[in-house]
């Protein structure tokens, strides 16, 4: 508890509560569950983020789907568009001819998605759509939009909910907004 309190406290604020986030989960999954109500959607985490969203996105969806999980890490850095993104991990099973949903915390530049996407067309997916908890749309550096997102933000560090600031604050319920006194050191 003294870890979780002292975490709270490095939030200049709250952003989003559990329950705004459980019901613009919900919303989504019945989004989803009537876009996809004849396939089979294959819904693909892009870890380690998106664990949190995407556990509870996959139960708001009411049309079967399968799930797997990736991990991926960006070179080229930076702001920089076409940055590579090597695959870390790859998912267990094929995608050809899948109806595939990346799964994301966060799109911000958009590149890490970008790859993703482009790989899993490559790979020879049926279709490849991607949601994102959270669409910084202000730090957008190529031309991508999510398909399904919940909720837009402006340009400041969010942590909890999955989303880390060197790995902490993942286990937060809610989302936040970091200090700067935090990451600016
Ligand atoms: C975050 C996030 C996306 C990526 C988005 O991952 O989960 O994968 O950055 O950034 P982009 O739109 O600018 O490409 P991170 O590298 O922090 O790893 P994590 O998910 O393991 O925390």
């Amino acid at each position: 508890m003294e870890i979780k309190r002292k975490q709270y406290a490095d939030l200049e604020r709250l952003l989003f509560t559990e329950e705004e986030i459980r019901s613009a989960v919900q919303t989504l999954g019945a989004r989803i569950s009537a876009d996809y109500e004849d396939k089979e959607p294959l819904l693909i985490c892009v870890l380690k983020g998106a664990c949190v969203f995407f556990s509870d996105l996959i139960r708001a969806i009411d049309t079967p789907v399968s799930i797997d999980f990736i991990a991926a890490s960006s070179y080229g850095g930076g702001t920089r568009p076409q940055h590579e993104v090597i695959l870390k991990h790859e998912p267990s099973q094929s995608v050809k001819g899948r109806d595939v949903i990346l799964v994301e915390d966060i799109m911000d530049t958009g590149n890490t998605l970008l790859c993703l996407k482009r790989f899993f067309e490559e790979t020879g997916a049926a279709s490849v759509r991607i949601a994102a908890l959270l669409d910084k749309p202000s730090r957008r550096c190529v031309p991508l939009q999510p398909d399904y997102s919940c909720f837009t933000i402006p340009d400041a560090f969010v942590v909890g909910y999955g989303l880390d600031y060197d790995e902490q604050y993942r286990s937060l319920p809610e989302i936040g907004i970091l200090s700067p006194t935090v990451w600016d050191k």
